[in-house]
């Protein structure tokens, strides 16, 4: 069965979510191409590791349009101004117009790259975005965020819904284990700001809480947060909890996203223990343990962590800001001095 989530501008839909499990291995092109009078040509950006499924949805969509595919570099190498660049010139020989349609099939880099050659080529063309990875399917593929990378990670990029999501839960049932857990850092984090029962599905259940259940969940959060508050004015930081000391983990000591995630959630769980008397820490410390994601990072270069953090700050007129819990579902955005960060940074085996 398809299930369907929206996210909405008001009174309108700005972007469709379907969970199909199986649409990938026996593409049906209704599920990957909105209704359109003007489309003739589809282009499809994807990745080594996925491309021989992106080859079956391009023969699935090829009888009704003149069909492409572009195969770009895994993880974060897709993410780069060359790579948009040799992009837009593959796309503009293949003839795309604003009518037609970008679809984007891989993880979160090519999902980002997607959606940013989707933004500005002709100023603007759809985009689908068919996530292949849990953290893609939960969070990057979710919201209309697109970016490459230039000096810093997402250091360009504009706000701009795909006019749909296609999420093959099968597909994501077969990830190899590493990449499902880097995913879940990701669920949970959804769990921890807003859905309390998706924390206990992965309580009971650790990393085989059943995807069909943890992928509607999660990407529910994150539609209302971002049907509230699309271009993050306010509401939609709330989506960073355990990004602030985390990225500069990611960024100094090179872990993969979601494992930085979840160490920037320990640094934040004892900060919010500390300043807003969160007094689940340890329930929130016990279940990233079981789900095999790491709660320290020992060894990392604590000044560089910093150099990292206080750069965040200096792009936040208001100054440092933390995502902070005072219970499970309840997040606050809060402003932060070095004290609080020293705190967090501790707790994470770098104080
Ligand atoms: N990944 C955080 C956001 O989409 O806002």
């Amino acid at each position: 069965m398809v299930e369907q989530i929206l996210i909405t501008a008001g009174d309108v839909t700005a972007s469709e979510i379907l969970i199909d499990p199986g649409v990938i291995a026996a593409p049906r092109p209704a599920v990957f191409l909105p209704k359109s009078e003007r489309r003739r040509r589809v282009a499809i950006l994807t990745q080594p590791t996925v491309a021989d499924c992106a080859r079956d949805i391009a023969r699935a969509i090829g009888d009704a349009y003149e069909t492409g595919v572009h195969v770009v570099p895994d993880r974060e190498a897709a993410k780069t101004f060359a790579v948009a660049e040799q992009t837009v010139a593959w796309m503009n020989s293949l003839g795309l117009t604003r009518h037609d349609t970008i679809i984007g099939i891989g993880g979160g880099a090519v999902t980002d790259l997607a959606g940013f050659v989707a933004a500005t080529y002709l100023r603007g063309v759809e985009a689908v975005l068919v996530p292949t990875t849990l953290l893609g399917a939960v969070d990057a593929a979710i919201g209309g965020k697109t970016a490459v990378n230039v000096d810093g990670k997402n250091l360009v990029g504009v706000f701009r819904h795909p006019s749909r999501v296609v999420i093959d839960t099968e597909t994501l049932a077969s990830l190899p284990r590493d990449i499902l857990r880097e995913g879940a850092a990701e669920a949970l984090k959804a769990g921890l700001i807003a859905d309390v029962e998706l924390v206990e599905l992965y309580e009971r259940h650790g990393l085989d809480a059943p995807l069909a259940d943890v992928v509607s969940r999660a990407v529910r959060v994150k539609a209302q947060v971002v049907s509230d508050d699309f271009e993050e004015h306010a509401g939609r930081a709330i989506l960073n909890y355990g990004h602030t000391i985390g990225h500069g983990v990611e960024t100094v000591a090179g872990l993969a996203h979601g494992h930085a995630v979840a160490v920037g959630m320990v640094a934040a769980g004892e900060v919010s223990t500390q300043l807003c008397g969160f007094a689940e820490n340890a329930r929130q410390r016990a279940v990233i343990e079981q789900l095999g994601l790491p709660t320290s990072a020992p060894g990392v270069d604590r000044e560089a962590v910093l150099r990292s953090v206080a750069l965040d700050k200096k792009r936040d007129e208001h100054g440092l800001r933390m995502v902070l819990l005072e219970e499970i579902g309840a997040p606050i955005v809060a402003p932060v001095d070095a004290d609080a960060v020293d705190v967090g940074l501790a707790a994470i085996g770098l104080g």
